[in-house]
């Protein structure tokens, strides 16, 4: 097969070089196209990347050669990755999306739109439903699609499955977030070291908003929102990779301990779809005492499956448990290119 051409919007920061390592080898994408800010423009991605790549492994040496461009939609392909900044990525996805490419994007900027779909696959595919509401707003083939962000991708593959089978009402989440969700550099050592920092600007906002999209449906053109509550506090850890949860939830029909870990061992929506990214299956309970660790679990499936643990009876709410996704992986560049696989194997590539 003649492998789809891809660009990456963003392709020198902490998510962009996740999209470099993932996409490389991939089956049916091949990176022909690195963009960034005019600082990097004009140079050899190499180059621009000495001291900057700090994931595991080496550049791809086709990648290394590329010439970064500057994002403007002249580039070779027709489907992009944006790993953005967020100061810039609402207009230039914009620009792209109305140039006639297709665009899946990590930035917060268009995830709350009304006609752009924030998607899992595993939970709300039926939301790609909207895009041709989109493609007329732009009058060209393009489109944008969104993954949400870092913290509320557990959050959310957790409570999916709940939610269908018992009806979630509310939600208390404290998150203890990994430090390369701030980027490169990101905070400062003296900040986080021998601490925890119990502010993330603009974070709780988005980790009580976006589930509700996504839980929610799609209905005459509209997305309606789920009809639960969530009440969020994000706290950064002295952690690398790996975003940890402690959640309560309250259920509209009583369930046992057992039925919940049932429910989660048993969801497996994109088992026969056969999506390179897409890991089988995709929640992990694990019954020891000390799990899920930061450390010990983030690369389960490859960094794209959620690992939950620790469920106990709440005394407030119902339930109460934690949930751990790889923040770079699950809650950004592998959940980008898992929504592109789908949007391929559905012809909307
Ligand atoms: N890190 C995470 O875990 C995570 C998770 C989910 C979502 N996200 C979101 O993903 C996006 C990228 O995050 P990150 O952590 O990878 O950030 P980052 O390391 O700071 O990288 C930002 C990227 O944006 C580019 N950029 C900055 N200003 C630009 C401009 N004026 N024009 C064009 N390109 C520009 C940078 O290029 P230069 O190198 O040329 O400056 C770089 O490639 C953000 O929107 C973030 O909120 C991050």
């Amino acid at each position: 097969m003649e492998k789809i051409k891809v660009g990456v919007l963003g392709a020198t920061g902490m998510v962009g070089q996740r999209f470099i390592q993932l996409l490389e080898g991939h089956p049916w994408f091949e990176v022909v196209e690195v963009a960034a800010s005019e600082r990097s423009a004009g140079r050899p991605y190499a180059e621009v990347m000495q001291g900057r790549w700090k994931v595991q492994g080496e550049i791809p040496p086709r990648v290394a050669q590329l010439m970064i461009k500057e994002c403007t939609p002249n580039l070779d392909c027709r489907f992009c990755f944006s790993a953005l900044d967020s100061s810039v990525a609402g207009p230039v996805e914009e620009e792209f999306a109305q140039a006639g490419y297709a665009v899946s994007s990590n930035s917060r900027n268009h995830r709350m739109d009304p006609d752009v779909p924030l998607l899992v696959p595993e939970v709300n595919a039926e939301h790609l439903g909207i895009i041709p509401q989109q493609r007329a707003r732009w009058g060209s083939d393009g489109y944008i699609i969104t993954n949400p962000n870092c913290a509320a991708i557990g959050l959310v593959m957790a409570l999916a499955p709940l939610h269908k089978r018992f009806g979630v009402n509310k939600v208390i989440v404290t998150t203890l977030q990994a430090l390369s969700g701030a980027g490169y550099p990101g905070v400062p050592s003296m900040d986080v070291i021998d601490n925890v920092v119990p502010f993330i600007g603009g974070e709780e906002p988005k980790v009580e908003a976006e589930p509700l999209k996504i839980l929610g449906g799609l209905d005459g053109g509209k997305f309606i929102s789920a009809d639960l509550t969530i009440s969020a506090s994000c706290t950064r850890v002295h952690v690398l990779d790996g975003h940890l949860e402690s959640v309560s939830v309250g259920l509209n029909h009583k369930a046992s301990p057992d039925d919940l870990i049932e429910t989660w061992e048993e969801f497996d929506p994109l088992s026969n779809q056969e999506l390179p990214s897409a890991p089988s299956p995709p929640l992990i309970y694990r019954r020891e005492d000390d799990r899920p660790q930061p450390r010990r679990d983030r690369d389960e499936g490859k960094g794209m499956a959620c690992v939950v643990g620790r469920l106990r009876q709440c005394p407030v709410l119902d339930f109460k448990f934690f949930v751990l996704s790889h923040n770079t992986i699950r809650g950004a560049a592998g959940a980008a290119i898992l929504n592109a696989e789908y949007l391929y194997k559905k012809n909307l590539l």
